[in-house]
């Protein structure tokens, strides 16, 4: 597990573009696994920046999201789907029909859960998921408690998530209390995981992630089981990280 910490959100934004950018340069039909929330905003901003100034090519790029709420269109502005569009593909030569965000409002949960699996394998797997952590841990919508083996699903969300994520709601009683996500299983199955976490909210989950026991008290803590994760944080996520296995 590498961890690189940076002083600012815009460096974070930086280097993780750095580590995108050089997958997407290194492979035709890149898979890339996209996250939501307010943290990767500074990666997709240098994305962007990339794209315009510096040619970045995302016309064979393939992405799948995480995770989205049950229950709203992606016409909704608080919807994933909406959210990519407006902080990434609308901004990028990506093909969007290549660009997949679970469906919300599909009918059957539990066949779309599965089929969404079956996309993601035939395009060969996930080369690298980007991830942000809620601050119980949470990895997508993986709250705690979920197996660490778990496929793509349908899940509730816990109180805390709510609250946290009613910030961008008008009121706390319009969040979603479902959502549709990638399992731990799935994201474990990524060829390269990169994490990045900013804010003082997140330094204990940070910490629990890295340094505490594999457990499903904190999904995140999974991570250490895969042999190619980059935790990219900013220094108030870090405070809480002992980083003694770094040094010995
Ligand atoms: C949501 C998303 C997660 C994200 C988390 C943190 O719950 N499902 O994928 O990591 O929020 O959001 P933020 O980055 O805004 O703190």
């Amino acid at each position: 597990m590498q961890v690189i910490i940076v002083k600012d959100k815009a460096q974070m934004g930086k280097t993780a573009a750095e580590i995108v950018a050089e997958g997407m340069q290194a492979k035709e039909h890149f898979v890339l696994g996209l996250a939501t929330g307010t943290t990767p905003i500074p990666l997709y901003r240098e994305l962007i920046r990339m794209h315009r100034k510096e040619g970045l090519d995302f016309s064979t790029t393939i992405t799948f999201n995480l995770d989205e709420y049950v229950g709203i269109e992606g016409t909704h502005e608080q919807s994933y789907r909406f959210f990519m569009n407006r902080e990434l593909f609308d901004h990028v030569n990506i093909n969007k029909k290549a660009t997949h965000v679970p469906d919300g409002m599909a009918d059957d949960a539990e066949m779309f859960c599965a089929e969404y699996e079956s996309m993601i394998a035939d395009c060969g797997g996930v080369d690298c998921q980007v991830l942000g952590i809620g601050s119980n841990g949470h990895i997508g919508f993986n709250e705690p408690g979920t197996s660490l083996g778990s496929r793509t699903h349908k899940t509730a969300l816990t109180e805390s998530t709510v609250k946290d994520n009613s910030r961008l709601f008008e009121k706390v009683e319009d969040v979603p209390t479902e959502a549709l996500t990638m399992g731990i299983g799935t994201i474990l199955d990524a060829e390269s995981i990169l994490l990045l976490a900013s804010g003082a909210n997140k330094a204990k989950a940070v910490a629990d992630a890295i340094e505490g026991p594999v457990t499903a008290t904190c999904p995140a803590s999974a991570l250490q089981f895969h042999p190619n994760v980059t935790f990219v944080i900013t220094e108030d996520a870090a405070t809480v990280l002992k980083l003694e296995w770094v040094r010995a």
